[in-house]
Parts: C-alpha cells; sequence; structure tokens
C-alpha cells in the first residue's frame, strides 16, 4: 500500500489542487486497503488520513496503517473541514465521476472558502496497471471461473432454469472461497442469447439452445469474467456459422494484442473479423475491458479508445454476435498484458460443447 499511495502522491505533484478526496470505494481500498463500505481519504504530499464513522474505526486502523484515522461522529462533513483546516488544504481535488450533486453543494458550502477542484481518473489510472500482488489474485479469481464452467457443465440439462444455473455457479463459486458474484450473473438461452446482457430468468433450458454463460467470482476484493457459448443437443448450421466466427474473432485478438497498442486497434483485431463475414452490426459492444477491484474498469478496448496497453493490464476479450428472434454467442477471457503479449488467465475450452 506504500507503493500505491507513493505513486499516488507523484500523480497529485501535477495536479492543480493540494490535497485529494478520496471517496469512490474502489479508490478507496486501492490506495489505503481500508474494505470498509464507509468513509473518506485525504491525501496531500505530507499526510495521509483517513475518515470514517464509529463502525470501521478499528478496522480501518489495522487495515491502513499508513493513514491517520480520523473518526467522524453525526455529520461527516464537518469533520472533513477541520481536516481541510488542520491540514492546511486551499483547493480540494474530488473525484469528478463519481461524487453526486447533493454532496458536492453540501462540500461546496461547508468547505468555503476552500476550492474544489475537478479531478479525473487519477488513481484509476493508477489501477489500470496491476501489481504483482494483484495479478496473484485475478489469477485466483480467473480459475475460479473456469472451475465453475467446468462444474456447471454437468449441470445443464433441458428443464433447468436460467435461474437455477446461475444459483449453482454462485453457490459453486462461493464455496470455493469467492465473496459473491463479481456482477449479476448471465444465463442466456435459446432466442434469449441473443441478449448480451441476459440476467438469468425462469425459463427453462431447451433442447437446441444456444445457452450464454458469463459469470466471474469475486475474490478477495477481485472480480473474474468469463463467458462461454454452448449447445444443448444438437447444433445447427447457422449455430456452428456463428460460433466459429466469434471464436476465429476472439483467438485473433488474443494472438496479436500486445502493449504499445491502442484499444481501438485491439478492437479492430476482432471487429474487423466480425464484419468481413457479414455480422458487423451484430456486434454493438466492444470487445473489452479493464478488470480488477471493479468488474468494468481502464482500460477500454473499444472502437473510440484511445487507451494505450501495457504490461501489467489485466482486460477481458470478449467479441459477440447477437442474433434478434435467433439468439447469440460471446466467447470471453480473462488475460495479462506481458512484456510481448499476453498471458491468459482464464483458460477453459473454446470447443462448441454440445450437451
Ligand atoms: N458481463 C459483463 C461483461 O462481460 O462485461
Ligand atoms: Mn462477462
Ligand atoms: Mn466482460
Amino acid at each position: 500500500m506504500q507503493k500505491r499511495l507513493a505513486r499516488l502522491r507523484q500523480q497529485l505533484a501535477d495536479q492543480p489542487f493540494d490535497g485529494l478526496l478520496v471517496v469512490k470505494p474502489e479508490n478507496r481500498r486501492y490506495i489505503s486497503g481500508f474494505t470498509g463500505t464507509a468513509g473518506c481519504l485525504l491525501v496531500t504530499a505530507e499526510d495521509a488520513v483517513l475518515i470514517t464513522d464509529f463502525r470501521y474505526t478499528e478496522q480501518a486502523q489495522e487495515q491502513a496503517p499508513d493513514f491517520h484515522v480520523v473518526q467522524h461522529g453525526t455529520s461527516a462533513p464537518e469533520t472533513i473541514r477541520s481536516e481541510l483546516i488542520r491540514l492546511g488544504i486551499k483547493r480540494l481535488g474530488f473525484e469528478k465521476d463519481y461524487l453526486t450533486y447533493g454532496l458536492y453543494s453540501t462540500y461546496l458550502e461547508k468547505f468555503a472558502p476552500v476550492e474544489l477542484v475537478p479531478a479525473e481518473g487519477i488513481v484509476e489510472k493508477l489501477r489500470a496497471v496491476k501489481d504483482e500482488e494483484e495479478i496473484a489474485i485475478l489469477r485466483q479469481a480467473a480459475k475460479l471461473a473456469d472451475d465453475a464452467f467446468s462444474h456447471i457443465l454437468g449441470y445443464l440439462k433441458p428443464g433447468v432454469s436460467e435461474r437455477d444455473v446461475a444459483l449453482e455457479l454462485e453457490f459453486f463459486m462461493r464455496r470455493q472461497g469467492a465473496a459473491s458474484s463479481s456482477f449479476d450473473i448471465i444465463v442466456a438461452s435459446g432466442v434469449r442469447s441473443s441478449l448480451p446482457h441476459g440476467v438469468a430468468s425462469g425459463k427453462l433450458l431447451e433442447k437446441g439452445d444456444f445457452v450464454t454463460l458469463d459469470f466471474g467470482a469475486l475474490y478477495q476484493g477481485y472480480c473474474s469474467d468469463i463467458t462461454r457459448t454452448v449447445v444443448l443437443g444438437e447444433a445447427t448450421e447457422k449455430q456452428r456459422e456463428i460460433y466459429e466466427i466469434v471464436l476465429e474473432a476472439q483467438l485473433h485478438a488474443l494472438q496479436h494484442i500486445k502493449p504499445g497498442m491502442t484499444g481501438q486497434e485491439a478492437d479492430a483485431l476482432a471487429r474487423d473479423i466480425i464484419r468481413e463475414k457479414g455480422y458487423g452490426d451484430h456486434f454493438g459492444h466492444s470487445l473489452g475491458h479493464g478488470l480488477g477491484l471493479y468488474i468494468h474498469e481502464e482500460p477500454r478496448l473499444s472502437a473510440v479508445s484511445n487507451d494505450v496497453l501495457q504490461p501489467g493490464m489485466v482486460v477481458t476479450v470478449e467479441p459477440g454476435i447477437y442474433i434478434p428472434g435467433f439468439g447469440g454467442v460471446r466467447i470471453e477471457d480473462d488475460v495479462l498484458l506481458t512484456d510481448s503479449g499476453i498471458e491468459r488467465l482464464t483458460g477453459s475450452s473454446k470447443d462448441l460443447f454440445i450437451l
């Protein structure tokens, strides 16, 4: 954590404010180590203060030894204000994409004459490149997802509901040490598989269905995210055709993604193949996203992303084709950017499972 605080301070040196208020939970945890659900950090060139309430004071002292922990009473803004005065902060940076308008208005009034300066993505940029400790946890989170996929293959059959499949996946991952799913599990079968984010419903699996399973584990605070699509019973020609195109696009992207590329260039690796085969209009989402304390984070692998890929980033690669009234396919893996290319973190087979 000390290294993270030091890296943050390097970033702060170039900013037009003399202290940063960190409120976003993942950012707060990343910089301080504190996992509680309430509290904020005040970070300056010399000081690091964690302000939280009675429920979390003891935990914060244990988890965030590099921070001076201050307990607030009934009014958190009052305590923040006292700390701003104590630390001599005149211009306070705040997370512009996180603070609500309500809190901003309160702070504006309470903290005057301290000036509020919008700060953008400072901690998020640091979080995009993972350290060794994070990579080790992400590997385990990915393995949990792989193990859950192997497990669920024996559970998929006609007559089982999408919701039961989701529940079984979640039970399995939690029994293996996950705190929860990393997002609402997607089980989209039959025509529902054309819904890219078809969260599990009461629909029963039927013979001939495509079944898209998109899920992940939240393990020691970190998210994994895998998608596989299988067929129940015989696959039709059309199902095979679509599956093969998505697979070709995904494998091509995995083979060629490397550091130095922009998110846009990475996205094009898969998108160009899908477009050439005539399905460009049916791949309406981006190729992937960073993965870490939060399920969707920097960098973005999309047609408009200028993010530059760097070693240590962990991203998903997840092309898909979705045809309303017919169904859809997505194949998603988690990968670590290395010095020369990638290392796959999820390793489940991508043969078209016909169950
Ligand atoms: N289900 C969220 C994602 O794959 O990005
Ligand atoms: Mn996913
Ligand atoms: Mn994803």
